[in-house]
């Protein structure tokens, strides 16, 4: 592995391997489930019919994105069908809309968090993507140089899909921070999703992480990728005039290893 040699089939894999292996590819299954599930109002909600589509196009990629990391975890013997008619991947939320459980755990699913809450204004939907999916990126970024060939080569393609939403959303985000009309709500909702984003990191210096790494699972610590995130967002934030919000970060509270999103 230290030579960038991968491994490609189960029976390659110590039994350790393979449950840290699964762990993290199921969060990253049903969190693209689950995203695309809260999507979907917005295809009929979204404000143009060109938008609609673009709507529509997401839902499908995060869909194929699901279907893809259920058919590598039903390639390890895991019971793909079991597991999604277990849980209710559909269930949002109904809170708040300033709401913050931090990184609080709701349902049995493994989905990250920010999953839970509702997307209810199309500035929710556009700087979702400018935020999540630009974080859930920086996460993938591990990934497509991780030690599990198959997977590392079904990133590249979502990958990809992914780009194309966080392009949408920076589209969305620059329209909407520089309309006088807009900026407020826009600043508002950037404010959210912000932190949200942030807590989807995890603690700096994890133990889990550690191992992680050590498996080649990972490549960065936590507070790398996080640190990565923000640099970028706040490089942007200047160019669309928005203000970066202050973030105190409760470690304590953050749990103890970082979240893979799709
Ligand atoms: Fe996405
Ligand atoms: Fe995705």
């Amino acid at each position: 592995m230290e030579r960038g040699e991968r491994i490609e089939s189960p029976d390659e894999m110590t039994p350790e391997y393979r449950e840290h292996l699964v762990h993290l590819m199921l969060m990253q299954a049903d969190s693209e489930l689950a995203g695309g599930y809260g999507y979907v109002p917005w295809i009929t909600k979204a404000p143009t019919v060109e938008e609609k589509h673009v709507v529509s196009q997401i839902v499908k990629d995060e869909l194929r994105h699901a279907t893809v990391m259920y058919g590598l975890l039903a390639d390890l013997g895991f019971d793909v069908d079991r597991h999604v008619q277990a849980h209710d991947e559909t269930f949002r939320m109904r809170i708040a809309a300033d709401a913050d459980i931090g990184t609080q755990r709701i349902t049995s699913d493994k989905r990250v968090n920010i999953f839970y809450y509702p997307i209810d204004t199309w500035a929710d939907f556009v700087f979702f993507n400018f935020c999540m999916d630009r974080g859930a990126g920086h996460q993938l970024e591990d990934v497509r140089q991780s030690s599990y060939g198959p997977w590392a080569r079904a990133i590249e393609g979502i990958f990809k899909e992914e780009k194309f939403h966080i392009r949408h959303g920076e589209y969305w985000v620059k329209r909407l921070a520089e309309d006088p009309a807009t900026h407020d709500e826009a600043q508002a909702t950037f404010d959210k999703w912000y932190v949200r984003t942030l807590n989807i990191f995890g603690r700096p210096g994890s133990v889990k992480n550690q191992r992680y790494r050590a498996y080649r699972l990972k490549l960065r610590d936590n507070d790398e990728v996080r640190q990565a995130f923000a640099a970028e967002v706040a490089g942007l934030c200047e160019k669309f005039r928005l203000v970066v919000p202050p973030w105190t970060p409760r470690w304590s509270e953050l749990p103890e290893e970082a979240q893979i999103p799709g």
